[in-house]
């Protein structure tokens, strides 16, 4: 079968008054029906620039210069905003950081889940109401008929996201792209969060990419991941092979510094140096100034190569399971 979600050599770039940001310079990923992908990465590295640039939301001076992004078999960069748009909150959804990026302050819960689904289905107010309240219903929100009368501002944090995300399942769609959605929410309401919508994903068959800096967040929800460095996929497979045996030393560096149980008592390890400006990225590959394995044979910068089936890894200085298992 085809693939749900398919970019080739996606580029991105900022044409800003000091340079061109390559924010995006060469992102493949591909996603299945239902699959749930983590795409992770430290502050700045593109994640959002990548979730943007599925939906056509890049606004200027971004603009997406080069790759494909094929959903469910039509090019999206070539379809234009026009094709976008049919498609935009009806096959695919977003759910942002901030939900008021979703809500509109000043219009009644009801009002705005109306709009939403009769946006792209021809029913009656009714018909529609319902259909919202049982969104609110399925995202954990108790007395539903009283909370579609109410105002965005009447709801905590952790609710009003669980309103956005209720938005985003209106038209069961194909694919939701996730940006950091419950990073500033308390870590318990976050982990209900996250089930739910891993629950709610499985349940309907949605596709998911979950974009978050944090792989702790993230190792438990998906079933994929993409390390994501200087607007490049450095590393992407299945989520318990890469926490097993990371293989790109960037990857190996962020899952050292995540607090674990079994390390208590141990300092975490940093990964050191700092992110690149992208205006001023150093020559062949991107992480070796602070890579502790760089040598001369990082320059030029490595493919993303495959080095298990579905594994991928940019580096030519890998961290191999054979190696691992001399060294233990
Ligand atoms: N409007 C813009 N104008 C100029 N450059 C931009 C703009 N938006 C993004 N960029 C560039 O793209 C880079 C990647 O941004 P992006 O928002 O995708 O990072 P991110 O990985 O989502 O980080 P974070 O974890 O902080 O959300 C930025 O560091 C910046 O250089
Ligand atoms: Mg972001």
């Amino acid at each position: 079968m085809t693939k749900l979600l398919e970019i080739e050599g996606l580029q991105t770039h900022f044409f800003t008054r000091d340079g061109v940001a390559k924010a995006v310079d060469g992102v493949s990923l591909s996603l299945d029906r239902g699959e749930i992908l983590g795409l992770v990465g430290e502050s700045g590295s593109g994640k959002s620039v990548t979730g943007f640039s599925i939906l056509g939301l890049v606004d200027p001076p971004g603009r997406v210069v080069g790759g494909r992004i094929v959903f469910d078999g039509a090019d999206l960069v070539a379809g234009g905003e026009r094709m976008m748009r049919g498609l935009r909150g009806r096959r695919i959804a977003m759910i942002f950081q901030d939900p008021m990026m979703t809500l509109n302050p000043v219009l009644r819960i009801d009002t705005q889940m109306i709009e939403t689904v009769r946006a792209h289905a021809d029913v009656s107010r009714a018909a529609a109401r319902e259909r919202a309240r049982e969104a609110l219903v399925r995202v954990g929100i108790s007395s539903p008929d009283e909370r579609l009368e109410s105002y965005p501002h009447q709801f905590s944090g952790g609710m009003r996201q669980r309103v956005a995300i209720a938005i985003a399942l209106l038209h069961e769609p194909d694919l939701i792209i996730a940006d950091e959605p419950t990073t500033a929410l308390d870590v318990t309401i976050q982990a209900q969060i996250l089930s739910e919508v891993q629950t709610l994903c499985a349940e309907a068959g949605t596709a998911l990419i979950w974009i978050t800096h944090d792989l702790a967040v993230v190792s438990g929800l998906a079933d994929r991941l993409a390390v994501m460095y200087a607007g490049r996929i450095i590393e992407a497979g299945p989520t318990a092979g890469i926490i097993a045996r990371p293989a790109h030393p960037y990857t190996k560096g962020l899952i050292e510094s995540v607090p674990q149980g079994k390390r208590h008592g141990t300092l975490l390890k940093q990964i050191g140096g700092m992110t690149p400006s992208l205006l001023h990225l150093p020559r062949g590959c991107k992480f070796a100034p602070r890579c502790p394995r760089a040598d001369a044979a990082c320059d030029p910068e490595p493919p993303l190569a495959e080095i298990a089936a579905g594994r991928g890894v940019r580096c030519v200085h890998p961290h191999l399971e054979a190696e691992e298992s001399a060294a233990s």
